[in-house]
C-alpha cells in the first residue's frame, strides 16, 4: 500500500481526507556503534519507509490504527501512558509524550499507520516511525519544526520511554537522507555532508532473518564497555569526552593498561570513526576499491574486536565476496543478525542476488530476503 491507497483508506475509515507522512528506514554504509561515541557514521536513507495517514479530531483523543500492525490505541493527549505499554504504539507515544513534556499542547487526531520497513532487520522501523509520528504530531499542531530538532526529539523518545539506549544515526538519516547520496554525520557536531553514490552500483541488502535475543541487552553493554574506556583514557588526557577524542597512538599506547575487552571496543571504535572519514572520501573519488577494503575492514572488527556479527552474517559477508560485480560489503546495523549491504555493480545487481541468495539457503537452511535499494530522500508531508 502506498500513500495514494492509504489515504483512501483513511477516508473509508475517517469520512475525511488525510494528509501523509512518511519516513524512511536507513543502511549504514560504514560507521557502526561510532554515533554514541561522538564518532562518524555514513548511511544512507532507502525507500522502504513508514507512512502515516493523518487528520485532526475535535476532542483530545489520539487513535493510532494500523492494518498491518496488530491493535488499536486510543489515548487522551492530557493523560498520555507515563510507562511504556510494550506494543509497537509506544514508538508514537513516546514521540507524544516528550513532545508533551517539552510544553507542546498537541491536537486530537486519528493516525493510520502502515509500516514497509522490514522490522527487526536493523534497517530502522522504530526511527521510521518515529520521525513519521512527530511530522504527523506537529504537523496537526501547526508547529513546524526544523528537522535535525525532529531527529534528537526522536531519538529522546527512544532513549527515555521505549527504553533503547540508541544513538543519533537511525533517526538523523530517516530525517534528512538525501536521494542518490550516502550521509556523513558528525555525531558529535551534527555537521554532514552527503556522498553522492558512484551511479553504476546498486545497493543490496540481505537479510539473514535472523535477530539473536541478546541484541537489546548487548547494545548497553557495548556502550557500557565504551564508557568504561573514556574513563580510562580520561584519567590520562583530562582532555578526553568520548572515544572519538582518542586517537590511533594513544590508543596504541595504553594497550596493556586497559582490560583487554575494553581495548578490543575502544580499539574498533576509534578505527572506525577513522574508516568511515576515509571512505566518505573514497565513495566522492570513485575508488570503489579502497572502499571495498575499508568496508571488509569495517566487518572483520565488528566481528573481531566488537564481537556483534554472528555466524548468519558472517556466512553472508563471505559469500558476497565470491560473486561478480562486488564492490563491498559488511554487517549494517546494531547487528547480533540482522541484514549486510553491498555496494554492486548494476550490471550484475540480479545475478548477485540471485546467486548470494542461493548460498545463504544452502549454508544455513534459512531462506533470506534480498532487496535492491536506492538511496532516497528524507522525511516529508505530503497531501
Ligand atoms: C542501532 C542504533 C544506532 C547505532 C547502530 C550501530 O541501529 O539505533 O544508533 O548505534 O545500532 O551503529
Amino acid at each position: 500500500m502506498k500513500a495514494p491507497q492509504l489515504a483512501q483508506r483513511f477516508e473509508q475509515l475517517f469520512a475525511t481526507r488525510p494528509r501523509i507522512s512518511r519516513a524512511p528506514g536507513r543502511v549504514n554504509l560504514i560507521g557502526e556503534h561510532t554515533d554514541y561515541n561522538d564518532g562518524f557514521v555514513m548511511p544512507a536513507a532507502v525507500e522502504f519507509s513508514v507512512y502515516i495517514a493523518f487528520g485532526p479530531r475535535d476532542d483530545r483523543k489520539l487513535l493510532i490504527h494500523s492494518e498491518e500492525f496488530s491493535g488499536d490505541f486510543e489515548f487522551d493527549l492530557d493523560h498520555l501512558p507515563q510507562q511504556r505499554t510494550g506494543t509497537w504504539c509506544d514508538y508514537v507515544l513516546g514521540v507524544a509524550g516528550i513532545l508533551r513534556q517539552r510544553g507542546h499542547k498537541l491536537r486530537g487526531g486519528n493516525l493510520l499507520v502502515h509500516g514497509e520497513v522490514p522490522i527487526g532487520a536493523g534497517l530502522s522501523s522504530s526511527a521510521a516511525i518515529e520521525v513519521a509520528s512527530a511530522l504527523a504530531l506537529l504537523n496537526l499542531d501547526e508547529r513546524p519544526m526544523p528537522l535535525p530538532d525532529v531527529a534528537k526529539l526522536c531519538q529522546q523518545a527512544e532513549n527515555t520511554f521505549v527504553g533503547a539506549r540508541v544513538g543519533i544515526m537511525d533517526q538523523f538519516v530517516s530525517c534528512m537522507g538525501k536521494a542518490g547520496h550516502a550521509f556523513l554525520l558528525d555525531c558529535r557536531s551534527l555537521d554532514f555532508e552527503f556522498v553522492p553514490l558512484p551511479t553504476e552500483v546498486d545497493l543490496v541488502v540481505c537479510n539473514t532473518m535472523v535477530k539473536h535475543e541478546v541484541a537489546a541487552s548487548d547494545y548497553n553493554t557495548r556502550r557500557a564497555e565504551c564508557e568504561e574506556g573514556v574513563q580510562y583514557f580520561a584519567k590520562w588526557e583530562p582532555s578526553i569526552r568520548a572515544l572519538r577524542d582518542v586517537s590511533v597512538e594513544l590508543l596504541d599506547r595504553h594497550k596493556n593498561d586497559l582490560p583487554p575487552t575494553i581495548w578490543k571496543r575502544c580499539s574498533h571504535v576509534v578505527h572506525e570513526n577513522q574508516r568511515t572519514t576515509d571512505a566518505a572520501r573514497a565513495l566522492a573519488g570513485g575508488d570503489l576499491g579502497r572502499m571495498k577494503e575499508l568496508m571488509r575492514e569495517s566487518h572483520e572488527s565488528l566481528r573481531d574486536l566488537y564481537e556483534v556479527s554472528c555466524w548468519e552474517l558472517d556466512i553472508m559477508v563471505e559469500a558476497a565476496h565470491t560473486l561478480p560485480g562486488f564492490c563491498g560489503g559488511r554487517m549494517t546495523g546494531g547487528g547480533f543478525g540482522g541484514c549486510t549491504v553491498n555496494l554492486v555493480r548494476r550490471d550484475n545487481a540480479s545475478e548477485f542476488s540471485a546467486r548470494i541468495a542461493e548460498h545463504y539457503r544452502v549454508a544455513t537452511g534459512i531462506e533470506p530476503q534480498v532487496y535492491r535499494c536506492s538511496a532516497e530522500n528524507g522525511a516529508q508531508i505530503f497531501d
